[in-house]
Order: structure tokens, then sequence, then C-alpha cells
């Protein structure tokens, strides 16, 4: 890069944090339609939710709003008809991040279904529908929710959120992958714009990419939605600062990932990304029936183990490798750690959902006679990982489940702190969402898999999907669905699985 272009970028960078403010235009003039890419909504709580939408007439090229900032008015009514609207407010949507709006909506009732709206000078956007948590004494009926992952632009089509939309949820999961980073490439089902994603106006291209597709919106304009992130929203497999190519330069790069991804998504002010960091973990519940936490296993994880020479990222490594027990290494850095065992002490009564990227449950490979373990997944972090399982047990906590994704596998498993061991008890279950249209491995060394690993009890990489959560005081059911092809939009769904967790017993019970 010319000197020149290495101090412009710099400057950019640097009015990312302080930018000029002028006074907001009440009165815009748009190059088209600026509510393109939908409407969202996101971590309720008893009293209210956030609210998200941007201005974008020209989504695939930087947004086409200018510099100016832009009064944007939110409303939410009890009606479809905005006939009694009972908030309303106005918020600024600011260039400096792209024209985005998180309203957060405080004052309404606990337990309850809303909708909402967003006017910009004469222009309203589509309506969405929303709903606030149960009061926090309250121990509602059933909580159901679903869970996905990895959404390849190019490998489908969102079919599995068409159907997500009819499966009468409460709130919407998603653990990463909501974007990829790489570059448009023929032959596929669809094909993304422009090259590999690596500048902010980048990132903001290829998140406006997604939003287009209105299976996807209508799913955000359905329910609210609690998101956190895997690799593919910055690089694949970086870890920290770390990146897969060890590119010099990759802290600005995953800061451009980490603003662009706040700007698309129905986050909380405290998740808004600093020079610093970005507080992405949050913890949701579901009056006391319910708690929620959502993980951040890529800001802060030490980088994988026994990396290839001269690289950084993942591979599936020798299990003898020395650096994976060093007591040291981390996924999810020890503030977050405390954090988490903090909040599963504070509810060990309720159902507690960890709901996080990558999958739990040791998933040992064979080759060659040498046991191979993937250095990405919590295998690459044993240690960490039985902090994690001992923190639920030491605490007396008998209804955990760990969500998880990435693997474009759905899995069911029983999770114990010594897997080698048939006798060790089981101390949590995990469900591993497959992809909603990333391609997977073959089924036959899933198959392998299982075999090897007795305590994953399910695998299925041959389909994609998502899993539906439906949990009431007694038991927990996960629905494993698959869709028939996501190379069709009106494809068809079916369940491939029913697994049953009764409170105060982990482990997957198939039914
Ligand atoms: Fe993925």
């Amino acid at each position: 890069m010319p000197a020149g272009e290495r101090v412009a970028a710099d400057e950019v960078f640097a009015t990312w944090w302080s930018p000029s403010e002028a006074p907001a235009t009440q009165r815009p003039s748009f190059s088209g339609y600026p509510f393109t890419l939908g409407v969202a909504s996101g971590e309720p709580v008893s009293s209210g939710v956030v609210l998200w939408t941007r201005l974008a007439p020209e989504p695939l090229n930087g947004g086409g709003v200018g510099a100016d900032p832009v009064a944007v008015t939110w409303e939410v009514a009890e009606e479809e008809t905005f006939g009694r609207v009972v908030q309303r407010g106005t918020v600024v949507a600011r260039p400096a991040w792209a024209h985005s709006v998180h309203a957060e909506v405080t004052g309404l009732e606990p337990a309850r279904w809303y909708f909402y709206r967003f006017m910009a000078g004469d222009e309203v956007s589509p309506v969405g529908r929303t709903r606030t948590a149960p009061a926090a004494a309250e121990v509602p009926e059933r909580w159901r929710f679903g869970l996905g992952s990895c959404q390849h632009f190019e490998h489908g089509y969102y079919a599995a959120h068409r159907h997500l939309r009819a499966e009468d949820l409460d709130v919407m999961v998603f653990v990463g992958d909501y974007i990829y980073e790489g570059p448009g490439r023929a032959g596929s089902v669809r094909r993304h714009v422009g090259g590999e994603a690596r500048t902010l106006v980048d990132y903001r291209n290829r998140h406006a990419q997604y939003k287009t597709d209105p299976d996807l919106q209508r799913l955000h304009a359905a329910v609210p939605w609690l998101v956190t992130w895997d690799d593919h929203e910055v690089d694949n497999n970086y870890a920290g600062v770390r990146s897969e190519s060890l590119d010099p330069d990759f802290r600005r790069r995953r800061a451009a990932a980490y603003r662009a991804y706040f700007e698309h998504m129905p986050l909380r002010r405290r998740a808004r990304p600093t020079e610093a960091r970005t507080v992405l973990r949050s913890r949701h519940d579901w009056g006391r029936l319910a708690r929620m936490h959502l993980l951040d296993g890529r800001q802060r994880r030490t980088p994988q183990a026994c990396p290839p020479p001269g690289r950084g990222g993942a591979t599936m490594i020798d299990e003898r490798c020395p650096e994976l027990q060093e007591p040291g290494r981390t996924m999810l850095g020890r503030p977050q750690e405390d954090w988490l065992t903090a909040g599963l002490r504070g509810a060990r009564e309720r159902w507690n959902f960890i709901a996080q990227q990558t999958l739990m449950a040791r998933a040992r490979v064979i080759v060659d006679g040498r046991r191979r373990v993937s250095s990405d997944a919590w295998d690459g972090y044993p240690k960490a990982r039985d902090r994690l399982l001992g923190a639920t047990a030491d605490n007396g906590l008998r209804s955990c489940v760990v969500l998880s994704g990435d693997a474009h596998t759905a899995y069911a498993c029983d999770l114990k702190r010594d897997f080698d061991d048939d006798r060790a008890p089981v101390v949590a279950t995990e469900f591993c969402c497959t992809s909603i249209t990333s391609r997977g491995r073959g089924q036959r060394a899933t198959d392998t898999i299982v075999r090897t690993n007795p305590h994953i009890v399910y695998g299925n990489s041959a389909r994609r999907g998502y899993v539906v959560i439906d949990v009431t005081s007694e038991r927990s059911t996960a629905l494993l669905r698959v869709i028939d092809n996501p190379a069709d939009r009106n494809a068809g769904v079916q369940t491939a699985a029913t697994f049953v967790v009764d409170a105060g017993r982990p482990g997957a019970q198939r039914v």
C-alpha cells in the first residue's frame, strides 16, 4: 500500500471514535426507500426491548444517505394498525454508525407482544413484531426459542428462516457466522457482491447484502433475536487479535468487522464497540423459568494450539500437542469466565442455557491410529472447558444446556468432565444446530465421530436446518429440524430427531 493511502486509512480509523457532530436533519431527502434492510428487535427484558433499523437507500454501496445525521422516530403499539401508540421516541441515525438505529424502549408491560415501526422524513418502515420477557418473579408456562447459525449467502436461500417464522417462537437465538467474509464466487446458488471483506465499507456492504434477503428480514421482523458472533463475522478461524494468515494489520480489520456487526444487529448500547473492546456477552432471564447466557468465544481467546508452521488458525491437531494442556489457555478470557460462573450461581434452581459458538463436547477422530481433535472448538481448550463444566457441577446446576453452532452438523451430546470415563456423571447437555445454509461434511465422517465418541448421541451433517427448544419447568424438548434443499427457496421442513432433557437430570434422551 502506498504511504499516502495508509495515512488516509489511519485518519478514517481515528474519526470512527470521535466523529464530528452536526445537527440532525428532520427533513432528509433520500435517493430511494431508506428501509431496504428491514427492521429488527432484540434483547427483550420484562419492561422493554431494543429496536433496530438502518437507513440505507443504496444498501450494497455504502448505504447512500450522505454525511448528515438524520432524525428517526420510532413507535410501539399494541396492534398492528398503530391505533394506540404506547411509546414513541426520536433517535439520531449517525453517519459514523452507518445511519443505524438502536432504540432502547422501556416502560412496556411484561410478557406481551407489540408492534413497532420507524419514520424518517416522509418514509415509513415495514412493521415489526416483538415481545417482552415475563416479569422477574413469574414462572411462565413455557419458553420456546429457535437456535441457528452459519448462513452462508452463496450456499442457499433462507428457507430455514421462513420455517422458523412459523414455529411460534418467543425468541430467536443466533450463535454466529451471520455473514461470511469471503469474496464473491461463481457457481453457487447466489453470489457475494465484492471481494473478501477487509474494510469497514466492505463489512457494511456484506451485512447489507445478507439483510436484503426477504426471509431473513421477515424472521427479524417477527420475533426478538439474541445474537453472538463466531469467526466469519471477521475472518475464518481468527483468535483474539491473531488471524489465520498472521496479518500484521488484523487489529484494524477486526475493529472494522466488529463495528459493522454492531451496526447491523439489534444490540443494546452495552455492545457498542469502543477502541478498546466490544462487550458482546449478555445474560437474559425468562422469568424464573430459565436464564440464557450468551458468550463471546472469539475476542479474548488464546490462539489455537499447535498451529501449522508459519500460520495461525485452526486445524485437526494431535491430542498430544503439549500446549493443549496449559492451564492458562482460555476460550472466553478470565473476566468472562468469572462473569459466567457468577451468573450460573445466581440461578441454580432454573434452566440455564449457555449459548455460544463452537462444539463443547469432545469430538475426537482417529487417523492412522492417532487421536486428533479440532483446535478451534472447545477440544482446543480442554482446561477452560473443564473450568466451565466444573462451575456447573460444583454449583449444583442440574438443568444446564449448552447451545452451539459452527460445526454445520446437528449434534446431541452428554457433557462430562471426563469424556474417557464411561461411568463419569453427565453434568450438562449440549445441542448443536446444523447450518442454516452453509455446506456440511459427508454423513459418513459424522457417523464415525458419533461411533468414536459415545457421549455424542446423535450427529447429522447431511442436512441444513435449525433447532427449536421448548422449555417448561419439567423438561426441555429439542426439535432438530432439517430443510429439504437449501437451493430451493420454497423447500419444505422435517423433524430429523427429537430429544428431551428432564429438569434436574442432565443428558439427551431421544424420543
Ligand atoms: Fe460456519
